[in-house]
């Protein structure tokens, strides 16, 4: 199948298909197990030239198998490129590493994942890049926190542990505005609840471990983009240096990125429909202060979440 006919077909078709193996016309991607590739000046001269995924030669560079898990997240995260990486965390590094310099300057959500929040909050000082955490479910203080060296804009789609979910269009517009980059970590949400580059989001992380894995037996990540503000080659720059995700992890993660739209909603949304079961009991429970669900008409952004997220059933 042609990549335009794929783009026109529904998520969880898109999800499910690949093109078989063309030598095997296996419809599993074999694990390619080698370290090294055999190549030559001619094939060299064209990975210079920007064709590192239709000549291997180099293991950490890429091999076949990580780049048909890599074309299956950019399929069903509408993405013009994806990397593959070695684990959620990875994404986040390599990303942030690829966009600051010394002197540059973050706005980051209050609330993101604790190793998210360590690394900005602490290591990435050591390199002179700072940030200010605000609370991006307000946009005038978004607003306030944009400083003439500021690069990036963070936030996860519902963040992890609070349950956010800031509104992405008036971020991106507010961003844009600036020449910000918006980078967003979409793990708790996962690609069949909100495709955040559909919006304008200019990069999307995700721990592949959660969702799009879906199985528990590997850790992994992604790195997909569409931007304007970002040289379409942004991602393939960092393909050499990344933490790469290695074959076996790839051919692990590639099943279950096939279900992605079983895995977060399992057989149409069965798994928002058991959380929002489980919030609206424990919502009740005389012994639970506070739910935060974004599916309940009690969360600060239920209307943005109904607006946004395909909720199942
Ligand atoms: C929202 C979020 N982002 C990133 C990560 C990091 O992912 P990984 O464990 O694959 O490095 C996690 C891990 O729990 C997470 O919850």
């Amino acid at each position: 199948m042609d990549q335009k006919r794929k783009e026109n077909l529904a998520f969880a078709s898109k999800a499910v298909y690949y093109a078989p193996e063309s030598a095997s016309q296996s419809i599993g991607m074999p694990i390619y197990m080698s370290s090294s590739f055999q190549y030559d000046a001619e094939s060299y001269q064209r990975v210079v030239e920007g064709e590192r995924k239709a000549v291997n030669i180099y293991g950490r560079c890429g091999n076949p198998s990580e780049y048909a898990f890599e074309e299956q997240i950019a399929a069903i995260e509408s993405a013009d490129n994806c990397l593959a990486t070695a684990s959620g965390m990875a994404a986040i590094a390599i990303t942030l590493f690829g966009l600051l310099k010394s002197g540059d300057h973050i706005v980051c959500d209050w609330t993101t994942y604790s190793s998210t929040h360590e690394m900005l909050d602490h290591r990435l000082t050591d390199y002179g890049i700072t940030t200010t955490f605000v609370d991006t479910a307000n946009i005038e203080a978004v607003a306030a926190a944009i400083q003439p060296n500021t690069k990036v804009l963070y936030f996860e789609t519902i963040a992890n542990p609070s349950m956010k979910v800031p509104a992405i269009p008036p971020l991106v517009e507010l961003a844009h505005r600036h020449g910000v980059v918006v980078v967003c970590d979409n793990t708790f949400a996962s690609p069949w609840l909100i495709r955040p580059l559909e919006w304008g989001v200019d990069i999307v992380v995700e721990s592949a471990t959660k969702f799009i894995g879906g199985h528990n037996d590997a850790i992994g990540g992604t790195i997909s983009m569409k931007s304007k503000l970002l040289p379409a080659d942004f991602l393939e720059q960092f393909a050499g240096t990344r933490w790469s995700n290695g074959a076996h992890r790839c051919r692990r993660l590639t099943p279950g990125c096939c279900c992605a739209g079983a895995n977060a909603g399992r057989a149409d949304g069965r798994v928002c429909r058991t959380a929002m079961t489980l919030a609206r009991h424990f919502e009740s429970h005389p012994k639970v202060r506070r739910v935060w669900y974004p599916g309940l008409e009690s969360h600060p952004q239920h209307d943005v979440a109904l607006s946004r997220f395909q909720f199942g059933g």
